[in-house]
């Protein structure tokens, strides 16, 4: 599938939830919002369709959001669903790493090929304030479980104020150099204030090699982060949303301002 831009549309993120068991303050609106009902929440089965659809159409990478994706009930099972999809090459997954101990050999034994977890700081106490209560240790048992698994290459999320060169994005840098993971900067970005910028060491961020779709968990497609055109896949059917996604998906972003992150799972 290509957009009117000649890009190739090839990647589809999947927020499967929009709860999350962390709240770091750069994704999460303070106070908590309400999270979606139950019944708003894409079945299994409606997600397996879609991607199934979406892969008839070009779609070859799925990488699974949130939210946090582990608190998405059985989430395992999606996985197997998704992996069993004969064009889908490439199924990952962005997470916290906190319910990997619990998760990580299943998720593999299900097909998950890999996870980014997100670590922007390894100091505890910046990480509990930045999270708003997280315990840092927890992420590191993620991250060990996630390599005894297999679950490779497990890539770092660290979200930046500015730089790679600041100092908890320096030290989480080190930490990863000292296990062989490589870190992936991302800028902090703010969608109501059209502010984002190129992912350094990851493909994010750069409009004009943009491939990606994003679904959020109750069935919106979103062809871009920074625009507010969504397409709701129940309503149109999945055929026409991802047609009308890759044919609506503007030449580089602006503003976002129907979607919060913490739903469509960066
Ligand atoms: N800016 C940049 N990335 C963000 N993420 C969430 N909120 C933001 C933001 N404001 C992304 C990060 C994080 C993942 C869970 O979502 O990549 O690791």
């Amino acid at each position: 599938m290509f957009d009117r831009f000649e890009r190739r549309i090839d990647y589809l993120r999947i927020s499967v939830t929009d709860r999350c068991n962390l709240a770091c303050a750069y994704c999460r609106p303070m106070p908590a919002p309400p999270p979606a009902p139950q019944e708003a929440l894409l079945s299994f089965e409606e997600i397996a369709a879609f991607a199934a659809c979406a892969a008839e159409l070009g779609i070859r990478k799925i990488r699974l959001t949130g939210g946090e994706p582990l608190l998405r009930r059985e989430i395992p099972v999606l996985v197997s669903m998704l992996s069993s999809i004969p064009k889908i090459a490439d199924l990952s997954m962005t997470t916290n790493g906190l319910l990997l101990p619990r998760f990580a050999a299943e998720l593999k034994a299900a097909g998950l090929r890999r996870v980014n977890v997100s670590l922007d700081t390894v100091d505890p106490e910046r990480f509990r304030d930045l999270t708003r209560g997280g315990d840092v240790r927890e992420v590191f048992f993620g991250i060990e479980a996630a390599l005894a698994a297999g679950l490779t290459p497990v890539k770092i999320n660290c979200v930046v104020a500015e730089s790679p060169a600041e100092p908890d994005a320096e030290a989480v840098s080190r930490w990863c150099s000292h296990r062989g993971l490589t870190p992936r900067f991302i800028p902090r970005m703010d969608l109501s204030e059209g502010r984002f910028g190129v992912v350094h060491g990851g493909t994010g961020g750069d409009c004009r090699r943009c491939n990606r779709l994003r679904l959020t968990s109750t069935g919106l497609l979103k062809p871009c982060l920074f625009d507010d055109l969504s397409l709701d896949i129940r309503a149109l059917g999945h055929r026409e949303a991802l047609l009308r996604a890759a044919a609506g998906k503007p030449e580089r972003g602006t503003l976002g301002t129907t979607h919060a992150f913490h739903s469509i799972g960066g």
